[in-house]
């Protein structure tokens, strides 16, 4: 199939959704496909619930998009309330973004913001886990430590993370101190994401990830580039 949309491999054409229902999706060649991984693993809505396409098509009936600079809406109020209007855990704010990359982006230049300030400019870096995923942005990236996605982008990350091994408590940076052994004062923030199903897990995939079952879900694996490596 000919096509101007820049997919993920170069050497095979991804499956055409043409529907989903629940938890299935149907393909233009028509297989009905069990949607097993929620999209990149994440989303945990389902597809076509009629509640949640009739909450859409309400709220773009009223008004689709405002600018955060000079407007707020409705629907955004009540989610925010809905999510930290009990200050679970002391978070009483909510910020919306449209993505996990964007989030962990806004997460980063907060933690900076604060400690700007509150007179501590000194704290720059951040502490993440060795396998840790928080999206495919540099500033993402450069805070993650998932270390076949950053290995293609390693000379333009900023050097603002130390990740430490999930299972021995390593430190990957090659003749660094430990990051806790660091002055503490350096450290903004430790990045530990809550999301229900996270894909940090899913660095090292094993080859048959790139396979398409269709007798099975369509499994979330990492981002592949058309080497088939390492992912945007
Ligand atoms: C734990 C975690 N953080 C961040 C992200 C990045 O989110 P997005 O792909 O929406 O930018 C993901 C995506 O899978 C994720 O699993």
């Amino acid at each position: 199939m000919m096509s101007f949309f820049l997919h993920r491999t170069l050497f095979a054409d991804p499956m055409l959704a043409t529907r989903g229902e629940g938890i299935y999706l149907h393909t233009a060649d028509g297989r009905k496909i069990i949607d097993g991984s929620g999209g990149a693993a994440v989303a945990c809505l389902g597809h076509g619930h009629p509640r949640i396409n009739a909450a859409i098509a309400e709220q773009l009936s009223k008004v689709a998009y405002v600018h955060t600079v000079l407007f707020t809406n409705q629907a955004a109020e009540e989610l925010a309330e809905i999510l930290v209007g009990h200050e679970p855990g002391g978070l009483s704010h909510a910020y919306f973004c449209s993505s996990g990359s964007e989030g962990n982006e806004a997460a980063i230049k907060l933690a900076r913001q604060y400690f700007l300030e509150i007179g501590q400019p000194q704290r720059t870096r951040f502490i993440a886990r060795r396998q840790g995923y928080h999206g495919n942005t540099l500033g993402a990236l450069s805070a993650g430590g998932n270390m076949m996605r950053r290995a293609p982008y390693a000379p333009i990350l900023s050097g603002c993370s130390d990740s430490r091994s999930t299972f021995t408590g390593g430190s990957s940076s090659s003749g660094a101190a430990p990051a806790t052994s660091r002055a503490t004062a350096e450290l903004p923030s430790i990045m530990v994401q809550c999301r229900s199903t996270s894909t940090a897990g899913q660095g090292s995939c094993p080859d048959s990830t790139a396979r398409s079952d269709a007798s099975t879900a369509a499994r979330p694996g990492p981002p592949r580039s058309p080497s088939g490596k390492a992912g945007a």
